[in-house]
């Protein structure tokens, strides 16, 4: 079962899993991290950078393999998540960014931009800890409901409720690409470690379906009940519709000691 981290809010939250995310780092200098994009890990990039700083933890060896990339846009286009992970991710922690790995997203929609991304991947040693967030609808990277467990990165084509989620960021949904290449749930499911973020009700359901209900293609985020190593960290509100939220907090709150990979401060 996943360690399930719930906390006040998503302040907390992210702060237990910048630090257990620089556990791993620590441990592994030439770390290969997944990123992911979208509003969840921002404070955890921004926390990852100061307690680096703080604790004297070098992340100048990490290497950034994103999750997705819009189909369409060019790395330069101010929302690309290329461009989003220079801003909010390798500027933030002061990283060189040829140390960033995106999909391209303009090489055209064939299958080739896929299988070389997974050779990048490949070649570099797979990814050591992989960041996940949770769309509503369930979906993890652009893998939407009813993607292969078993999925590969690919060109997917986003749900219409992805499409009126991430139209905040563009000045109208018509804008808002209609494909991605994302890395697959198979893809995914390789990495060493995972670690998923999922803050406010929006998320409640998804969370509840991911974390307790059966595994199947019709939630993506169920997939990561079948990887052995899995920290999900929650705010109270995301976590709302667990069934198993009173056990839980409890097991986290009445631990006899801190978990190893939790900082001093
Ligand atoms: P969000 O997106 O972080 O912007 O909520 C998460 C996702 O869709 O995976």
């Amino acid at each position: 079962m996943a360690e399930i981290v719930i906390l006040e809010s998503s302040e907390e939250a992210s702060a237990l899993a910048a630090q257990r995310i620089l556990h791993h780092i620590r441990a592994k200098p030439g770390h290969n991290l997944g990123v992911a994009t979208g509003a969840t890990p921002l404070s955890l990039y921004r926390q990852m950078a100061s307690y680096a700083r703080e604790y004297g933890i070098r992340i100048d060896g990490v290497t950034a393999f994103a999750l997705d990339e819009y189909l369409g846009l060019a790395p330069g286009s101010p929302h690309s998540f290329h461009h989003a992970l220079l801003e909010h991710f390798v500027k933030v922690m002061g990283l060189d960014p040829a140390r960033l790995r995106v999909p391209n997203g303009v090489a055209g929609a064939s299958g080739e931009v896929g299988a070389e991304f997974e050779q990048e991947i490949r070649g570099a040693g797979g990814i050591d800890c992989q960041i996940l967030g949770i769309g509503s609808n369930g979906h993890i990277g652009f893998n939407e409901p009813g993607s292969s467990l078993a999925s590969r990165t690919r060109v997917t084509m986003l749900a219409e409720e992805t499409r009126r989620d991430n139209s905040s960021h563009f000045s109208c949904l018509k804008d808002v690409p209609r494909y991605s290449i994302s890395q697959g749930i198979g893809t995914i499911l390789e990495a060493r470690h995972l670690v998923l973020l999922a803050f406010g009700s929006r998320k409640a359901r998804a969370v509840a379906a991911a974390l307790e209900g059966p595994v199947t293609a019709s939630c993506p985020g169920s997939a990561i009940q079948l990887h052995p190593s899995v920290t999900v960290f929650l705010d109270r509100d995301s976590s709302r519709s667990l069934s198993g939220l009173d056990y839980y907090t409890q097991s986290w709150q009445n631990q006899p000691e801190s978990p190893s990979w939790r900082f001093a401060r």
